[in-house]
Formats: structure tokens, C-alpha cells, sequence
């Protein structure tokens, strides 16, 4: 079986969220494959953390500590990099509220982040990859909370959905360019955002979620790293303006 498809040398990956949990194990992945890697996240540390691990193993990456919400900074990153083959668009927070509790600056913030962070994060991807003619390709991080109704996660919800729907028009309209844009929708992932700190809760919240997957189990990092990979490289050349869900075939209970 020829896995060249897998194979990113000489090409060019900008991750956001590069700091912690999904995005950095895609980072290290992509590194792995043989990108070149431009990290950026508003956790210097964590940051230089991931850095640090993909030049363990052999890799190249430079970090870019930033704010996603601040359009001016990523592309000023994004220009640094240099022609972009791959964009990752991986950064996001929670919140939870109820609706009736829902203030206006909550939803402003997950907006800001999850949403228009993702927003600028794809056009500078896309204008880079425009002007140096590069055929390349862009992941979104959505949810499987973007199309189900969780107590407490209108905002987030409803943020996800906005990045679906970013995603299928973005992959319409830079498609004659031979970009690729598509959106990566996760069940529950074990990283530091869906960490309830007590290790008791945790266990029970993991054990609920798990039962209703057929596998049994939540996902890894890892897991969701590998849907990064496969709709970043070759393998997927014909796919565009899709939603992959690794989610263990969890059907959400609610
Ligand atoms: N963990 C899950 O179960 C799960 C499920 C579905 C989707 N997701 C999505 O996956 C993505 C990654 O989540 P994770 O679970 O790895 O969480 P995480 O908290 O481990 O990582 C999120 C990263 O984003 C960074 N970040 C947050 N706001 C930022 C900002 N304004 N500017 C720059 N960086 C910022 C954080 O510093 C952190 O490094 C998020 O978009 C999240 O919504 C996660």
C-alpha cells in the first residue's frame, strides 16, 4: 500500500490551539507527517511545550503565542509562515450557562473565540493559499454539539454551528481553488477543557458519556489528531465541505 498520500514534507501547517489537548496532539501529528509546523495560542508555555515535543522528535515548529480574536496578530503570524499549505483552526473555550442565564458579553466571548477566531484563522489561510497558488487545506474544530441541544451550551452550540456553516461556505467558494475546507466535529475528548478537576466526577461524567458509545469508550487527543491528518493530506483530495465526526458513535443521549 503506497501511504505517500500521508506524507506532508516540504509542506507548511499552522495549528491554532496548539497549546493543550486536541491541538497540540494534531500538531505533533502533522510534525510526524512531515509538516513543518507554526503554532499559535494564547499559552506561551504551553506553547513552547508542544514546540518542545515535536523537536524531540525531529521536527520543526515555531511558536506564535497570540490571541485568536485578535485578527491583526494571526495575520501577522500567518504572513510569517509563509505559504500556508495547511490551516488547523483548532482553538476554542467552553462556557456553560443556561439560557435564561446566558449574559450578552458570555455569548460575545464564546462567539469572538470559537467563531470568528476560526473566521480569521480561515481567511488569512485562505488569502495566503490564493496568493501563493497553493492547493491546500483547512480544518475547522467543530462539536457534536453543533447540531444537538445540551443543557447549558447555547453558546458553544450555537458558535459550532456558525462554524460548520463557515466551513461549507468557505469550502464553496475556495474550492475553484483547489482549497479544501472541512470541519472535524469530536464527541467527548479527554483534554484539559472537559477535565472536572475531581477525579470522582470526572469518572462518573466519563463512565456516562462512555455507555452511550458503542465503542465504550471517550476519545483521546489522538483520535481526533488523526481526522486532522487525514483531511489535511492527500488521502483526502476529493473531499471537501464535509463534517467527519470521531465520536465513538456516540448518538447524544439528550
Ligand atoms: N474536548 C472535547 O471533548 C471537545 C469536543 C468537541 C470539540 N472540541 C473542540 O476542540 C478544540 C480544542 O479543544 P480541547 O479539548 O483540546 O481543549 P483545550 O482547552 O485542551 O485546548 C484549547 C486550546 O485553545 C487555546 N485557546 C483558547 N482560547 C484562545 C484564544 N482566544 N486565543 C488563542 N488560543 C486560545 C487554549 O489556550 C488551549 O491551548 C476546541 O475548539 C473545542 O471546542 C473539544
Amino acid at each position: 500500500m503506497n501511504l505517500s498520500a500521508y506524507d506532508l514534507t516540504g509542506r507548511t501547517a499552522f495549528v491554532t490551539g496548539a497549546a493543550s489537548g486536541i491541538g497540540r496532539a494534531s500538531a505533533v501529528l502533522l510534525a510526524r507527517a512531515g509538516a513543518t509546523l507554526h503554532l499559535a495560542d494564547r499559552d506561551e508555555p504551553g506553547l513552547k511545550e508542544t514546540a518542545a515535543l515535536i523537536a524531540r522528535e525531529g521536527g520543526t515548529a515555531r511558536v506564535h503565542p497570540l490571541d485568536v480574536t485578535d485578527r491583526s496578530a494571526l495575520a501577522a503570524a500567518v504572513d510569517t509562515a509563509g505559504p500556508l499549505h495547511v490551516m488547523a483552526a483548532v482553538a476554542g473555550i467552553m462556557h456553560t450557562s443556561t439560557v435564561l442565564e446566558t449574559r450578552e458579553e458570555d455569548l460575545d466571548r464564546v462567539l469572538a473565540v470559537n467563531f470568528k477566531g476560526v473566521l480569521h484563522a480561515c481567511q488569512e489561510a485562505a488569502r495566503s493559499m490564493i496568493a501563493s497558488g497553493t492547493r491546500g487545506s483547512i480544518v475547522t474544530m467543530a462539536s457534536g454539539a453543533m447540531d444537538t441541544a445540551s443543557p447549558g451550551l447555547l453558546c458553544y452550540s450555537v458558535a459550532k454551528a456558525a462554524v460548520v456553516q463557515l466551513t461549507k461556505t468557505l469550502a464553496v467558494e475556495a474550492g475553484p481553488h483547489g482549497i479544501r475546507v472541512n470541519a472535524v466535529a469530536p464527541g467527548w475528548i479527554r483534554t484539559p477543557m472537559t477535565d472536572r478537576h475531581e477525579p470522582a466526577a470526572q469518572e462518573q461524567a466519563e463512565a456516562a458519556m462512555a455507555r452511550h458509545s458503542p465503542l465504550r469508550r471517550v476519545g483521546e487527543p489522538e483520535d481526533i489528531a488523526h481526522a486532522v491528518l487525514h483531511l489535511a493530506c492527500d488521502a483526502s483530495s476529493f473531499t471537501t465541505g464535509q463534517i467527519l465526526r470521531p465520536n465513538g458513535g456516540v448518538a447524544m443521549p439528550w
